[in-house]
């Protein structure tokens, strides 16, 4: 028998209809942990401007778009989508030749919007290239996404490690997204040494490294070394409580096995100022209006998600929609342009992703999931075609909602698939 990495881990966060129901969760609201890590006031910054396109990059990645308010606590929103607010993961980067930025290594500060200058790459041949296993000097942009797991894992417990890989996924989409405004070529890299990135960046076990993705081309024959050193790691949540399962899991999937690579692009073709305005727009639906969607705008997404991602190890995902209102098409269960079961499944949908609303107002519901062997790879592809669904449902004025809460096992045995079910999306007019 085959044995995959991850799979005992999603076997053991399945929600059932008892599960969530024996398991109630209390949060400890005095205790939450802090959604945003911040390196000393002593550390170089460089605020992040609209002058440079690197700066509106990075920015488009996971800046601030929106601020939320209630009596006690204030919400800021992202243009990366994030199960329950919770925002797990962190994003790193080098620049090298990139103007607007100094050679270095850097941390996103959300909070501020700026460049945190971790370290300034002082000789030519210095770099992180070789935990990328990659030979030679790239210029350009290298990205590193990590998780602070235990943000999610305060309210999701052990079931967060997919919530993070997932989250994780939606900042490669960003990434995705964001490279082609910046009129550059990305790639995933799954692979990279996470280990010795975890030791470069004096992580401990509160936080470590998910995948990377390379914005940048090689210069020929420059070759590159590691820097000599630890960067000194600072708290980034203020909490931290273990989690042995998280940690397993991830131990478990950090090695990869017969990956497949994926060398191909995919074709973006958008209007680059609207495309820019779906991203800075971008928001999660909490009430669709139950009108219907055309089956080519229906069409026009499942293009755009079917695209490649160019990748070091690319799994084979399934999307099965349940089609509640397409006009000119039956409503039913489909599998790409097949229809599986014919019929109105909106309140099984609904009630499938945890008796969510959601699931049965909207035009599509869709349901991700994968018989892949590679679980850190095949999970983040998961959320980053769930970030192309959010993109593209904002630039088609439509709206759009992850859904991470599903009961596992029935959604399995409703569409007659044996893999492990990932994600679900709802998609549907605002
Ligand atoms: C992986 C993931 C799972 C999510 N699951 C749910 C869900 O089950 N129900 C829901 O109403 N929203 C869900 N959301 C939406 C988040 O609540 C939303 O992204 C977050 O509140 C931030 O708001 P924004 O997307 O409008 O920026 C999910 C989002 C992601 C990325």
């Amino acid at each position: 028998m085959k044995i995959c990495s991850g799979r005992s881990y999603h076997e053991a966060t399945k929600h059932s209809w008892l599960s969530v129901r024996q398991n109630p969760k209390r949060l400890d609201w005095s205790n939450q942990p802090r959604s945003m890590k911040i390196y000393p006031p002593s550390l170089l910054r460089i605020k992040l401007s609209k002058e440079f396109p690197s700066h509106s990059f990075i920015y488009h990645i996971g800046g601030i778009t929106a601020k939320k308010s209630y009596p006690e606590v204030e919400y800021y929103l992202r243009t990366n989508p994030s199960a329950g607010a919770l925002y797990p993961n962190e994003i790193y980067f080098q620049a090298r030749g990139v103007e607007g930025f100094d050679d270095g290594i850097y941390h996103f500060e959300v909070s501020t919007s700026s460049a945190v200058m971790l370290y300034a790459l002082k000789e030519e041949e210095e770099g992180l290239e070789p935990l990328l296993k990659l030979k030679n000097q790239m210029s350009g942009l290298l990205f590193f996404v990590s998780a602070v797991y235990y943000r999610s894992a305060w309210k999701y417990r052990e079931r967060a490690y997919r919530y993070t890989l997932l989250d994780a996924g939606h900042i490669l989409g960003a990434i995705e997204a964001g490279s082609y405004l910046y009129n550059h070529a990305y790639r995933v890299v799954y692979g990279a040494d996470l280990q010795g990135l975890n030791r470069f960046f004096g992580f401990g076990e509160e936080e470590f490294f998910l995948s990377s993705a390379v914005v940048a081309v090689p210069k020929k024959g420059v070759p590159v070394s590691l820097p000599d050193l630890a960067l000194e790691q600072v708290d980034p949540a203020g909490v931290f409580l273990h989690a042995a399962d998280i940690e397993k899991a991830y131990r478990e999937t950090i090695t990869l096995k017969n990956c497949k690579k994926e060398p191909r692009y995919p074709a973006l073709s958008f209007h680059k100022d609207r495309w820019e305005e779906a991203i800075l727009k971008r928001r999660s639906i909490r009430e669709f209006s139950k009108n219907s969607i055309s089956k080519g705008q229906l069409e026009a997404l499942l293009e755009a998600v079917y695209m490649p991602v160019p990748s070091d190890c690319d799994e084979e995902l399934m999307l099965y929609m349940v089609v509640n209102r397409v006009d000119g098409m039956k409503q039913g269960v489909y599998l790409r342009n097949e229809i599986l079961r014919e019929g109105d499944f909106s309140k099984k949908a609904g009630y499938l992703c945890l008796e969510q609303r959601l699931g049965s107002d909207s035009a599509v519901t869709f349901f991700i999931l994968s018989s892949g062997c590679n679980y850190r790879a095949l999970y983040q592809k998961a959320g980053l075609w769930g970030h192309r669904l959010y993109l593209l449902s904002e630039y088609m004025g439509l709206g759009c909602s992850g859904i991470g809460a599903y009961y596992d096992d029935e959604v399995k045995e409703f569409l007659g698939d044996e893999g492990m079910v990932l994600y679900a999306l709802a998609i549907g007019p605002k």
